[in-house]
């Protein structure tokens, strides 16, 4: 029954500027793909979210001399690429609908940034106020701007700064650096990944994957847990680390430690966005990795035929494929696989993104003005809360602002019309957003059934983001041209010979 929910809503928000380019695009790379009669291998890779485009992107870049030997094909079932990469049009203006702040040290995003010639955007104001509402009263509340906080919406900016802002150190005092100094040394150890070939390993699994960086107990145990051997006080985890989880992964502190770590991250400002929508990512990967593109296509069997697999589509197409990656969560999906998988169980996530251009009732929050409201309502955890954020994107006038709201179960218009005293347009979107992160994690493996079947998405109990896709991404494409490509007569003589150091991996 959700099978679709998230891509047709993904899909209602395309815009027509965006039809026009992808359309291009689509004619692009059918003209500049390879013969279909060509005997080179075919690697298919299921989802052209920032996964599946960055496992072709790194095949590519890792084996440029077999580029005409090696045959990539995308199969996205929505009509756009991007995935949970996705914007929304609200009143003519475009916003991020999923995935929407980048933080400085995304490597591979900043470095898709600069080689798709994309620009960089700074979120439009640096910092912002933030109440935290408990249902009745705004607990706390930074209005005017000499309390402003630096900006949050995906990950926590400036820690340090919280902790000099006088109003935040003098309700959480010295648990703020404690939290700021467990978000840092956790993103020293993630930055491992991006380590030369020499010094890092191809990864088999997830859980060798963590355990070499030094993040895997953070999986064994919840981010409560954590922050409280860690020495932060139980105010601060109730409040405003709640909060932080609360926006980015729908979820409570007793989430797993290293996705809710990761949603702290971030201690040195910077957090950044792609100008016109972090789709263009996938896109310009797809785009400049040679790739044929089949938009509109779900496949729905994948069968191991012994030296290939036979992939079936909703279209009634048949390919032949000696490589599959599947690169989109497979909780919700019926894909038929055969013979048939057995994972460990996920559940996702649902966040709704309510996109309203209007008005906040003051009322509601009980204030006098709809000026007094911070521009970010945050919550604590409490499960008679209707709506988990709310956040003002974009101030027209007075009284036109347009605002996201993120919650747990969809927002009726009754609900909509007691927070908001005006409403012009109403958009909603149903994410199967991110895994529910349970400690211990049990990861599903990188290798399905241990041969050429593929699964980026396995790397999503550690954490979810575009960052961490990109790095589990890359590391599929080191497996994949270490397992298959040098093994088989692919002409890879060449990059054998420099490509077994890059690619060593223990068979
Ligand atoms: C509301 C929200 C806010 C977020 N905020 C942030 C943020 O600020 N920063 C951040 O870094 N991350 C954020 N994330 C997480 C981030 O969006 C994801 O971790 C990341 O985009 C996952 O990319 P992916 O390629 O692995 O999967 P996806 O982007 O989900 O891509 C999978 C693709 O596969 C396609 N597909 C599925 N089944 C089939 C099939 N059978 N055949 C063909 N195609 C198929 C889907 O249509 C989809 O396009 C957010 C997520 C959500 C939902
Ligand atoms: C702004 O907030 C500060 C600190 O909370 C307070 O001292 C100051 O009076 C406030 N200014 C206005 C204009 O409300
Ligand atoms: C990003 O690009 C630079 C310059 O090409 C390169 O030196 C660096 O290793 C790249 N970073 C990653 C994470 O690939
Ligand atoms: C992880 O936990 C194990 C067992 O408790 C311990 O031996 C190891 O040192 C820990 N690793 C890290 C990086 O903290
Ligand atoms: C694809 O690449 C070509 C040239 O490299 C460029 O002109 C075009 O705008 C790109 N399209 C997309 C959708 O990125
Ligand atoms: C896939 O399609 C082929 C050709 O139509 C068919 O023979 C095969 O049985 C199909 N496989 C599955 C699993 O449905
Ligand atoms: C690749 O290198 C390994 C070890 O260096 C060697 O055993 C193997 O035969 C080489 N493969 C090819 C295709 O040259
Ligand atoms: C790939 O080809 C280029 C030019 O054709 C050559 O300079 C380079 O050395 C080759 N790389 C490998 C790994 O063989």
């Amino acid at each position: 029954m959700n099978k679709l929910e998230s891509g047709a809503a993904a899909s209602t928000v395309i815009t027509m500027a965006m039809m026009l380019s992808l359309f291009t695009f689509l004619l692009l790379s059918v003209s500049r793909g390879s013969p279909d009669a060509s005997p080179a291998s075919t690697v298919c890779i299921i989802g052209s979210g920032i996964g599946g485009s960055s496992v072709a992107h790194f095949l590519r870049k890792y084996s440029p001399n077999s580029t005409s030997s090696i045959k990539i094909r995308i199969f996205e079932r929505n009509g756009i690429v991007g995935g949970r990469m996705a914007t929304v049009n609200v009143g003519g203006e475009t916003f991020e609908a999923g995935a929407s702040i980048l933080h400085p040290k995304n490597f591979h995003a900043l470095n898709y940034t600069n080689l798709l010639k994309l620009k960089v955007k700074k979120p439009s104001s640096d910092s912002l106020s933030l109440g935290i509402w408990d249902g009745k009263k705004l607990i706390f509340k930074t209005v005017n701007s000499s309390s402003r906080i630096p900006f949050i919406q995906f990950f926590i900016d400036k820690v340090v700064s919280f902790a000099n802002s006088v109003i935040m150190f003098a309700r959480y005092g010295f648990s703020l650096l404690r939290m700021q100094s467990f978000v840092e040394t956790t993103v020293n150890r993630f930055v491992r990944y991006y380590e030369k070939f020499e010094a890092r390993p191809v990864f088999r699994t997830v859980d060798e994957m963590l355990k070499w960086a030094g993040l895997y107990n953070l999986t064994t145990r919840t981010l409560g847990e954590e922050l409280i051997d860690a020495g932060l006080s139980p105010l601060l985890i109730q409040e405003l680390v709640t909060v932080i989880t609360r926006i980015n992964y729908g979820q409570s502190v007793s989430m797993s430690a290293l996705a809710g770590a990761v949603s702290l991250a971030g201690s040195g400002g910077g957090l950044w966005s792609v100008e016109g929508g972090n789709w263009q990512m996938a896109a310009g990967l797809i785009n400049h990795s040679n790739v044929k593109l089949h938009l509109h296509e779900e496949i729905e069997s994948v069968s191991n035929l012994g030296d290939y697999y036979e992939l079936n589509s909703t279209t009634g197409n048949t390919y032949t494929c000696e490589v599959v990656v599947v690169a989109t969560p497979l909780d919700e999906l019926n894909i038929q696989f055969t013979p048939p998988l057995s994972i460990p169980e996920r559940k996702l996530q649902h966040t709704h993104a309510t996109f309203v251009r209007g008005l906040l009732n003051p009322a509601y929050f009980g204030l006098h003005a709809a000026s007094k409201i911070p521009e970010l309502v945050a919550t604590i955890e409490d499960p008679d809360l209707p709506f988990t954020s709310i956040s003002a994107l974009k101030q027209h006038n007075k009284k036109d602002v347009t605002y996201k709201i993120f919650s747990r179960t969809p927002l009726d218009d009754k609900l909509l019309d007691s927070i908001f005293s005006a409403r012009r347009e109403t958009i909603r979107i149903n994410w199967g957003a991110y895994p529910q992160y349970h400690a211990p994690e049990v990861f599903a493996p990188f290798i399905l059934d241990g041969g050429h079947l593929y699964y980026v998405n396995a790397f999503e109990n550690a954490a979810s983001t575009i960052e961490t896709s990109a790095v589990a991404a890359e590391n599929i494409a080191r497996l994949i041209l270490s397992r298959f490509f040098s093994q088989v007569p692919l002409g890879l003589s060449k990059l054998n010979a420099s490509g077994e150091k890059y690619f060593h991996v223990d068979l």
